[in-house]
């Protein structure tokens, strides 16, 4: 059992790379089980702000807790950080550090009644957050067959897509799809005897890909981008990041990583914000051996740029 839950990624690196001060706000796009925070908000200590989000109440709730024993002030907000910057000028604050560990915590994986995975037979739900909008018992019910292979496609690059699509399709005029073991073997079934070659397990793909899907992650990370993108137009003239403020992006596959990887170029083309690392920071050897889920991780990061004084002419 894996204490708390979940084990921060790369959480030395995000430190000296984010570089906390004494007083410095913080917003935490994905507060999970407050690993990440709880180091930064020691840094900050009782002058800084810890605002965290999460589309997960009970992750929320778990870090909050967890945040208590810091002596740092800290807000929690259940909703997605595509609503961080509306929060903030809700609350007046502008903000220091910017952290997103993008994706799901061990802790919802390895919850078999959450149905991302499919060690354990259970219902297949998949939904971050837990307090409303459709599952993906439900989408499976309803899609067309050339929605589910693009998706499946786009989202988990699986190049058996069509031919998932199809049993799915095929399977649910005789019965509905509502447990995780029921797809897992209709994923198997599709690939045949390819399955023996697959390195991974056949269903590995079309379980990210749904998921990703259900929970709009990639859109979701693109209006982060977008914020920040204005954040950084703004800084210093009304908008809700600090000049000077740092942006850690922590992804765990090519979907996440390229869009961060191309905004962040792109504010660094525009003398908005400066890369702070070269390229990105993947584990060291002794954290893949400590934490294997780490393995894929990549963090980038940027600081904004300070506006131009004017000189006096
Ligand atoms: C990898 S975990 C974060 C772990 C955290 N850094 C820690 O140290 O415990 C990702 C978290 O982000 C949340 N999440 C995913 N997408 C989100 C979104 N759009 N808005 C807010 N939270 C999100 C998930 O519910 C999950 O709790």
């Amino acid at each position: 059992m894996i204490e708390h839950g979940h084990v921060p990624v790369l959480l030395d690196e995000v430190i000296e790379t984010l570089d906390p001060q004494p007083g410095d706000v913080i917003v935490d796009c994905t507060l999970g089980r407050g690993g990440h925070a709880l180091a930064l908000a020691k840094r900050v200590g009782p002058e800084g702000l810890i605002i965290g989000l999460d589309r997960d109440a009970e992750n929320l709730a778990y870090a909050g807790e967890r945040l208590e024993t810091s002596g740092t002030p800290t807000m929690l907000i259940h909703d997605s950080f595509v609503s961080a910057a509306r929060h903030l000028r809700a609350m007046d604050r502008k903000v220091d550090i910017v952290l997103a560990d993008l994706g799901v915590s061990s802790n919802q994986l390895d919850d078999a009644q959450r149905g991302f995975g499919f060690q354990e037979d259970a219902p297949l739900d998949m939904r971050l957050d837990q307090d409303g909008g459709e599952s993906v018992m439900t989408l499976l019910a309803g899609i067309e067959e050339g929605e589910l292979a693009e998706l499946i496609r786009t989202y988990g690059e699986d190049p058996y897509a069509a031919a998932i699509a199809r049993k799915v399709v095929l399977e649910r005029q005789t019965r509905p799809i509502t447990t995780t073991g029921q797809l897992s073997r209709l994923v198997r079934e599709a690939y045949g005897p390819r399955a023996r070659s697959s390195r991974l397990h056949p269903a590995t793909r079309t379980f990210m890909a749904l998921r990703i899907a259900l929970n709009e992650e990639i859109a979701a990370l693109e209006t982060l981008l977008d914020l920040i993108g204005r954040g950084c137009e703004t800084a210093g003239s009304g908008g809700w990041l600090n000049p000077g403020a740092r942006i850690g992006i922590i992804s765990f596959h090519s979907l996440e990583d390229r869009p961060v990887k191309q905004a962040f170029a792109e504010l660094d083309r525009r003398g908005l914000a400066a890369r702070i690392i070269r390229g990105m920071i993947r584990p060291t050897e002794a954290e893949l051996q400590a934490n294997p889920r780490s393995r894929s991780a990549k963090l980038r990061a940027v600081r904004v740029t300070p506006p131009a004084t004017e000189q006096p002419g």
